[in-house]
């Protein structure tokens, strides 16, 4: 098998969602903080998957990708083994979309047992839900409503049969990032987005999953982030620039501002916040 030629033409796979929190705007600072001296023999950890904006930017020569968020994996799993199946299912929805197909499809969706055409009805909903937005209620049950005024951009059969192609030499699985990053070793690269921490008591700046990254989840990722450090893992995470992060990551690892902000929304408020990557190598 050729092998993948991982810097020839990485700008040619766009991620094939849209994901809260994900770093398509981002992603051009996140390469330049990446490691000089990281081996394509190595491995590439992204345990908070999402869209994968990273991936796909990098195109690793080996990775282990995971993710809390089961259908979201399992929508990768499919492109990854039937790009062909995923997008005649995907090019249908694409015909007939407008506000009452989506209801229906999105009813379809939480009964569908069919991975493949879940695959496509989870690209679809997520093209055409209100933001791209991933929620679900205390029953699992997807969701958000319909929000899209224009005609969404869906991925073309070549792009799906690219992001099947750069996945070809990866491990997707669906797991809690501490026992994704449990066998790393010396040498291997992590890169951390976890969901941000909370901005004040239970105000979340993201919702992915019925479950909550909580201030206790951070201190927790900033524990195994240590832990990784000694292993001599090299590490790159995002994160929010407020005091709470910093605090935890000072005395070990180096803190680079981006001279970047965004807005949040969350409980009707909209809040301004920085973003930080901290790694544990010097840039
Ligand atoms: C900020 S997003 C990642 C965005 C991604 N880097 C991108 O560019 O699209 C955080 C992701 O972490 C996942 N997540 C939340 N808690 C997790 C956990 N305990 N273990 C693994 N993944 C988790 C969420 O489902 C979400 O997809």
């Amino acid at each position: 098998m050729a092998e993948k030629n991982n810097e020839s033409n990485p700008q040619n796979i766009k991620p094939f969602l849209r994901w809260v929190g994900g770093k398509n705007r981002l992603v051009k600072f996140l390469m330049e903080y990446m490691p000089s001296d990281f081996s394509i023999d190595n491995m590439y950890y992204e345990p908070f998957l999402g869209a994968g904006n990273l991936f796909f930017r990098k195109q690793p020569k080996n990775a282990i990708l995971s993710d809390s968020n089961k259908q979201l994996i399992e929508s990768y799993q499919a492109i990854q083994n039937y790009p062909e199946l995923v997008y005649q299912y995907l090019d249908k929805h694409l015909s007939k979309t407008c506000k009452e197909y989506y209801y229906v499809k999105r009813n379809e969706y939480n009964d569908s047992k069919s991975s493949i055409k879940k695959a496509a009805l989870f690209i679809y909903l997520n093209k055409t839900s209100f933001n791209g937005i991933w929620r679900v209620n205390s029953k699992g049950e997807y969701n958000v409503p319909y929000g899209h005024k224009e005609p969404p951009s869906f991925p073309s059969k070549n792009e799906l049969f690219n992001i099947s192609k750069s996945l070809e030499n990866t491990i997707l699985s669906h797991k809690d990032y501490k026992e994704s990053v449990n066998e790393a070793d010396s040498g291997d690269f992590i890169y951390f987005d976890p969901p941000y921490p909370p901005l004040n008591g239970t105000s979340y700046f993201t919702h992915y999953t019925k479950d909550r990254f909580t201030k206790e989840d951070h201190l927790e990722l900033a524990y195994i982030a240590k832990m990784l450090n000694e292993r001599g893992c090299l590490i790159m995470m995002s994160n929010a620039d407020i005091p709470f992060i910093r605090s935890l990551y000072m005395d070990s690892f180096y803190i680079h501002d981006l001279k970047v902000t965004r807005w949040i929304r969350t409980d009707g408020k909209r809040y301004k916040v920085g973003e930080v990557i901290i790694t544990n190598y010097k840039v």
